[in-house]
């Protein structure tokens, strides 16, 4: 079973055309209702074409760049200016290109030598800056996510022993199948978010899509499944990677 609300489009500019807006909406009601928007982006691929829309001016024009508050889901074990930096590629499809304070982009320090150090930094951080949700765990208004082909989110692997932490909101975890460390939000952060949206494009992401959305028997779930939300989660699927989901979830 998987949770949340499935959105099929048309193709990659329909699925990012109507995540743009869903954002500009959250980030006016939340603008609204307390005065900012605290949002963690994903890395990776999937989003790049979010970001670029987003920096369009018929959607920059629409955001109160001043009230946002950007975080990030996840970080590379690399400095901010490297081509593979979460950071690095959010600024330079989007936050280089919006008004926003740069006092209001908080990186994680992926590149630091003690990255235990620089995930303790950025909890203290996520804690001091935002709200809490009832439970008392710190709460995005909206977060987002890629999906690997492995079913992983944000840094989430599977088989690393990051899925079970349920106290810290941030971890280091070496990545074994990458070699390489990373910094990643926890699921209790993922799961205390107002909003999740999980961003899923291309022909590439159908098999996982299809596997995530079976009703799996062999355990283990994949790291996407252990999300229980306490507030809204969306799928944003295109239709090349909605391909493979029985016709029951594509009608
Ligand atoms: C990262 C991301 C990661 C990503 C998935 C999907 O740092 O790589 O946070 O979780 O969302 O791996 O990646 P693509 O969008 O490149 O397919």
């Amino acid at each position: 079973m998987i949770m949340g609300d499935l959105r099929l489009f048309a193709d990659s500019d329909a699925l990012n055309y109507a995540a743009a807006q869903r954002w500009a909406q959250l980030a006016e009601a939340a603008i609204s209702a307390r005065g900012k928007f605290h949002i963690a982006l994903s890395g990776g691929s999937t989003p790049r074409a979010l970001y670029r829309r987003l920096a369009n001016p018929d959607f920059a024009n629409r955001i109160a760049w001043d009230r946002v508050y950007v975080y990030f889901g996840d970080e590379r074990n690399v400095p901010p200016d490297h081509a593979d930096s979460n950071y690095f590629m959010a600024k330079d499809a989007l936050l280089n290109h919006v008004p926003i304070p740069p006092a209001q982009i908080y990186r994680m320090e992926g590149e630091r030598e003690n990255i235990h150090e620089a995930a303790t930094s950025y909890a203290q951080l996520l804690s001091s800056r935002l709200p809490m949700s009832a439970q008392g765990v710190v709460q995005f208004d909206l977060l987002l996510l890629g999906l690997g082909p492995d079913g992983h989110v944000a840094s989430l692997f599977p088989g690393t022993p990051v899925l079970h932490e349920r106290a810290r909101l941030v971890e280091a975890v070496f990545v074994e199948k990458l070699q390489t460390w990373r910094i990643t939000l926890t699921l209790p952060v993922i799961d205390h978010a107002r909003h999740v949206l999980i961003l899923v494009d291309g022909l590439k992401k159908a098999p996982i899509l299809r596997d995530v959305f079976s009703a799996r028997t062999a355990p283990p779930p994949y790291p996407v499944q252990l999300i229980t939300p306490q507030g809204v989660l969306e799928w944003y699927v295109d239709k090349e990677a909605a391909s493979l989901l029985p016709e029951t979830l594509r009608s």
